[in-house]
Formats: structure tokens, C-alpha cells, sequence
């Protein structure tokens, strides 16, 4: 008989929240964006590239763009909903300013499932809420028939390297950032005195 999978039932007992995950609605827009404001403010104090979408205008049409899914990890405190965790992810490559080539990946018979987004609310990360937050990107993978899950991370958001790579991700042929120092110039020359006059 095949096996029936069941999702662990949540224990009366435990004074733990229960996180839950639900598809974005329009009317939680602008909270989100606050969220991932919140979660990124750090991160994006070291990273070359923004770890998020860099404006809300941005951020807003995300929502209205065709095959993005963007998801919710909420719990319940006093009644209220809160942002605990976000993931966002989409089969094709979405944005004409998206630098990923399609080619390279189908090249390699990769049907990826992008991932754009993926974060944690501060006061809840290393308590698991990421872990499941990638189960459910790859249990969305999985029931759609991608192969991989592709994502960009900076080399120096250490925290969440380590994560990818406790996970299995490995890197790719991705672009490295390269900078050299430019010894300056000043564009004015310094004053010169004028030569003696010849009358
Ligand atoms: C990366 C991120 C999603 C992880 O979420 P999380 O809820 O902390 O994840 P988990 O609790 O499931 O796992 C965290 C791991 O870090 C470890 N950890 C816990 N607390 C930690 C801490 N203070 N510092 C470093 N590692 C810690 C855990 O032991 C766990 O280890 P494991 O990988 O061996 O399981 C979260 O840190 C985050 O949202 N960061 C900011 C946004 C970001 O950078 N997103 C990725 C952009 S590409």
C-alpha cells in the first residue's frame, strides 16, 4: 500500500506558535514590504548587490507580474497575524532587469525554480522558520517538476551562505563582482608660477 504522508500534528501542549503558510494577498502588500525592509536593513549594509527588491515601486509590481509566487509565513500573537517569513519564487526568469541567462540553464536540461526572496523575521531566525521556509520552496520544485532550486547570494551574507550550503546548494558559474583600485589624479593641475617676463 503506498504511503500516506502526514504533516506532524501541532503538540496542545506546546506554548510554541504555530507558523503557517499562506499565498500573499493584495491587502498584505505594504506590511511586507515593511517586513522585508526590516530583514534586509543589515544585510544590505555589506552586500555589493541589494539582497531585496530595491524599491517598493518595485516590490509592488512583483505582485502583478504573471507566474511569481510570493508566500507568507505568519503566526498568530494576541489575535493578530504576524510576518514571520517570506519566500518568493517563479519558473521563469521575471524582470527585464534580470541579468540570469535562460540559455545557460537550458544548456544543462535544468528546469529551475527561481528563488527570489527568501527571509526570516530578525527575533525568529535560528528557530527552524528558515528551514521550512526552503521545504516548501522544494516541495513547490518537486510537485512542479523543476530540477533545481536557483538563488543568488552575496559571498559576504555569511549567515545564509552557510545555510545554502548546509542544504546542499552548490555554486554555479555566477558572476563574481571584481573591483581595482584606481590610483587618483586630481583633474586640476597645481598652480605654476609664470615664467619671467622677456620685455
Ligand atoms: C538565512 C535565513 C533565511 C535563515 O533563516 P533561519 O530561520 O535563521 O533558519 P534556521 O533556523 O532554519 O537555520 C539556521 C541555521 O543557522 C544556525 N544558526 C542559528 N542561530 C544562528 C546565529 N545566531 N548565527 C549563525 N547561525 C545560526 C542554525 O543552527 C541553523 O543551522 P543549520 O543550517 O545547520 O540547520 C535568515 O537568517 C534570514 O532571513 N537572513 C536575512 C535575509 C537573507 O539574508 N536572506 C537570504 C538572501 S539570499
Amino acid at each position: 500500500m503506498p504511503q500516506v504522508k502526514t504533516e506532524p500534528a501541532p503538540d496542545p501542549d506546546s506554548s510554541e506558535p504555530l507558523v503557517k503558510v499562506r499565498r500573499i494577498h493584495r491587502r498584505d502588500l505594504n506590511r511586507t514590504w515593511e517586513f522585508l525592509k526590516l530583514v534586509f536593513r543589515e544585510v544590505n549594509r555589506t552586500t555589493v548587490e541589494f539582497q531585496r527588491p530595491t524599491s517598493k515601486k518595485r516590490f509592488l509590481e512583483r505582485y502583478e507580474e504573471k507566474g511569481v509566487e510570493q508566500l507568507l509565513f505568519v503566526i498568530t500573537v494576541d489575535r493578530k497575524e504576524q510576518i514571520v517569513g517570506y519566500a518568493e519564487c517563479a519558473e521563469d526568469i521575471i524582470g527585464a532587469d534580470s541579468w540570469m541567462n535562460e540559455r545557460y540553464f537550458r544548456n544543462r536540461e535544468m528546469h529551475p525554480l527561481f528563488v527570489e526572496e527568501l527571509a526570516v523575521h530578525p527575533s525568529y531566525q535560528g528557530r527552524g522558520l528558515g528551514s521550512f521556509v526552503m521545504d516548501q520552496l522544494e516541495h513547490l520544485a518537486r510537485v512542479r517538476g523543476c530540477s533545481h532550486l536557483v538563488l543568488e547570494v552575496a559571498e559576504n551574507n555569511e549567515r545564509a551562505l552557510q545555510f545554502y550550503k548546509a542544504r546542499s546548494f552548490a555554486k554555479l558559474d555566477a558572476a563574481i563582482f571584481m573591483a581595482k583600485k584606481v590610483v587618483n589624479d586630481a583633474e586640476i593641475l597645481p598652480p605654476r608660477p609664470l615664467s619671467a617676463s622677456r620685455k
